[in-house]
């Protein structure tokens, strides 16, 4: 049985066979893949588009979607296994993916870290737990990596661009008041470097370098295609005949959980908000987010509103990739796989 935890457990072929499927069914494709099954949809955070675009893919697909909020309306849940149970969790992870296993045939989840520790957070201890005891396929929608966003992006980027291969991905860490999960910058890099492009991070400082375990994934895919990988400081070497602008905001790890003390690095950022001006340095490059996006604090209006965004399509474009993953899972489940 497979899950759908993060695309590194998933060959670029895989992934393209789904990316397929999901262009096929944008096209107007039906399909009956969850006729008479049932999906949860477990949120601890959160959520416009994913909610809606997992509750509207399953009832399309002919299943029945069971949206859970894990903060008001379940009970309060233990991740950690072999713990004593004398906090406030009334329900230990065990007991909820068996649980849920016995009512419904796949199990989507939604838990962002929570800034405490991240050498037990960057083991995303919820969904693998999950993962470990449920006896139906398990879905990201979101914990420490967003694979659906990252399939949404490629499928937006494919659309709009034809074959990525070789072109120059920038992810650029932008400014936003607070620090943010790095998912989306996981994510990002992991998805870019996987289909062939060559993947360039502008960040304010060495400090938003993205955990070790996506940066030499990233630079694994990017040796075995033969491009490149580079992080720069600096705005004009970064944007400089870049192909994708891909903008995210993120807090720096070594400042985990003490963001007091990583304000003067986010302060060298300042100016990073992407741009028309900036825009002009790329080989006319198309500019997205995975949203939701604090307008002209991250992307300026002038970007936001031009046709070289496509955050709109990459957000469509969830409902499409999830019914073709979930589509997949399923038949994997049946033994069609
Ligand atoms: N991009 C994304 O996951 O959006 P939501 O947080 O609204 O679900």
């Amino acid at each position: 049985m497979r899950h759908f935890l993060t695309t590194e457990d998933w060959h670029q072929d895989e992934l393209q066979h789904v990316l397929d499927r999901a262009r096929a069914l944008k096209a107007g494709a039906s399909s009956s893949a969850l006729s008479g099954k049932s999906v949860a949809l477990v949120f601890f955070n959160p959520s416009l588009r994913t909610r809606s675009s997992f509750d509207i893919g399953i009832a399309q697909l002919g299943g029945h979607p069971v949206v859970l909020d894990a903060r008001a309306g379940t009970w309060p849940m233990e991740m950690i296994e072999g713990t004593v149970m004398d906090g406030d969790a009334e329900e230990h992870v065990v007991e909820a993916a068996r649980v849920l296993s016995r009512y419904v045939d796949m199990i989507a989840i939604r838990c962002f870290p929570k800034f405490e520790d991240w050498t037990a957070e960057r083991e995303d201890p919820l969904i693998t737990a999950f993962a470990r005891h449920a006896s139906v396929p398990v879905i990201n929608m979101e914990t420490i990596v967003h694979p659906c966003q990252e399939l949404a992006l490629m499928l937006a980027l494919q659309e709009r661009l034809g074959s990525v291969e070789q072109k120059t991905f920038l992810l650029t860490w932008v400014p936003h008041p607070r620090p943010l999960n790095t998912a989306v910058a996981n994510s990002a890099v992991l998805i870019a470097s996987k289909f062939g492009m060559n993947v360039r991070m502008l960040v304010p400082d060495e400090a938003y370098r993205l955990d070790e375990r996506y940066m030499s994934a990233a630079e694994q895919e990017c040796a075995r295609h033969g491009t490149r990988f580079d992080v720069k400081t600096d705005i004009k070497a970064a944007y400089s005949g870049a192909h994708v602008v891909y903008a995210k905001s993120w807090g720096a790890l070594p400042f985990y959980g003490q963001w007091e003390n990583e304000a003067p690095y986010r302060a060298k950022g300042a100016g990073f908000m992407v741009d028309e001006a900036k825009l002009a340095m790329t080989d006319k490059a198309v500019v997205s987010h995975c949203l939701p996006m604090r307008r002209n604090v991250k992307i300026a209006d002038a970007v936001v509103d031009s046709p070289a965004f496509l955050g709109i399509e990459e957000a469509e474009n969830r409902l499409h990739v999830q019914k073709a993953m979930m589509e997949a899972l399923s038949r994997d489940m049946d033994g069609c796989g």
